[in-house]
């Protein structure tokens, strides 16, 4: 009997680490170790009081009921996030109704296109972009609007020159920086021409700032709510506990922001959803609250395998630069293989050296010609992944 999916459904891309695993499957099978830079999913350990505290709280039969946005695990939830945002961004946010915590942030980034796009209504995405951000709107059945990001514009979207029919059906704008997947980072300035571009417009802006932590080399990220009068416009922010904390598998993360587009989001989610799971919530709020050292050793492990990545690549005559955050690296794939596609350059490397990096084009097409490696594996590994590059870009084709 055939199945018929939602049109939908069937205008979404095929998922990219679908076709990643396949081709992992295929080089493993053949007997080649694979050294796996293609998921940005963090291999190091959530820090061990966050643990401790997830057991100790999963113990108590209270956190065992159903989450309800005003119980107390809730509120210690809240409480902890608006702090850390004070302490962080010097950002004052009202808990009760600023913050709203999410099951990981690609959770609410997607229901936040389902809770405001009717099927006229366009959504401006910059391409290229974490796949959610589009792939939402799809799912929500609105109207996609890609904005080109292009290397001579830093990979910042040119709003001021959009076409004035399509800001004004415009209902909502993602924005992303430090950026995923090219490792474009912004500053203050930006953000202020960001909130001047859309003042008296009434879209909701939605910046997901799921790498503020992870950053190099003296870079700050700063959150869009810094800037005056932030706050006077349809503004949210999206946050994650995912890659701060090692806690990707634990799905928790939230949102900030916009009082309004926060209760619409919460409603939305309340017919789908029954909250997160307490225990989890109590151990998030520690880990927001606690020590935070776990960060910084974390950012000297991030920092030492993007040197070796890059100085690596460099080193063999694969240009690339150094992100100053996010823990990827973001390159044009080679000349020597510029007559391939960006997945046919991935699957061949894949298949010839056992690396595994991510196609631009899993992004979006503004991605066709690059590709993307995740600092998910320890140095050794890394560095063996270099010297087996090195043999394909030698290899005659
Ligand atoms: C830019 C960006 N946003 C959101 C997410 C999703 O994070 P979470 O684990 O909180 O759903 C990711 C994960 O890689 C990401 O890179």
């Amino acid at each position: 009997m055939s199945v018929h999916e939602a049109n939908r459904m069937r205008r979404l891309p095929l998922y990219l680490f679908t076709i990643l695993d396949n081709l992992k499957e295929e080089a493993r099978a053949r007997g080649l170790e694979i050294v796996d830079l293609g998921m940005g999913s963090p291999d190091q350990p959530t820090p061990k009081h966050v643990v401790e505290e997830l057991c100790k709280q999963a113990r108590i039969t209270e956190n065992q009921r159903y989450s309800r946005s005003d119980g107390e695990p809730e509120c210690i939830l809240k409480e902890a996030i608006a702090s850390w945002y004070k302490g962080r961004f010097n950002v004052d946010l009202n808990p009760e109704t600023e913050v709203l915590p999410l099951i990981g942030s690609k959770e609410g980034i997607a229901h936040l296109s389902l809770a405001f796009l009717n099927h006229d209504d366009i959504a401006l995405v910059p391409n290229p972009a974490y796949p959610v951000h589009f792939n939402g709107v799809i799912m929500a059945g609105g109207i996609l609007y890609n904005i080109p990001m292009t290397a001579e514009h830093d990979f910042k979207p040119d709003l001021w020159n959009l076409n004035k029919e399509v800001t004004s059906r415009a209902k909502l704008l993602f924005l992303s920086y430090p950026h995923n997947p090219t490792t474009s980072v912004a500053d203050i300035s930006f953000f202020k021409k960001v909130v001047d571009w859309g003042k008296n417009k009434e879209l909701i802006i939605a910046h997901d700032l799921t790498y503020s932590d992870i950053v190099f080399d003296g870079y700050k990220a700063p959150s869009i709510l810094e800037v005056p009068g932030a706050k006077d416009l349809n503004l949210v922010e999206f946050h994650t506990l995912s890659k701060s904390y090692n806690m990707a598998g634990w799905r928790i993360g939230f949102v900030v922001g916009n009082s309004a587009v926060l209760a619409s989001l919460a409603k939305a989610k309340s017919y789908i959803d029954f909250g997160i799971f307490r225990a989890i919530q109590l151990a998030a709020a520690k880990a927001l609250t606690g020590p935070q050292d776990c960060i910084k050793e974390l950012l000297e492990v991030y920092k030492s395998r993007r040197n070796v990545l890059v100085d690596g690549l460099n080193s063999i005559g694969w240009p690339i630069s150094k992100p100053k955050a996010t823990f990827y690296a973001w390159t044009r794939i080679p000349p020597k293989f510029n007559a391939l596609t960006s997945m046919e350059f991935t699957a061949l490397l894949v298949k010839e050296s056992g690396v595994v990096c991510s196609p631009g084009t899993g992004f979006g097409e503004y991605g066709e010609g690059y590709v993307r490696f995740a600092l998910v594996e320890n140095e050794e590994k890394i560095k063996k992944g270099i010297d087996r590059i090195k043999k394909l870009l030698t290899t005659e084709y």
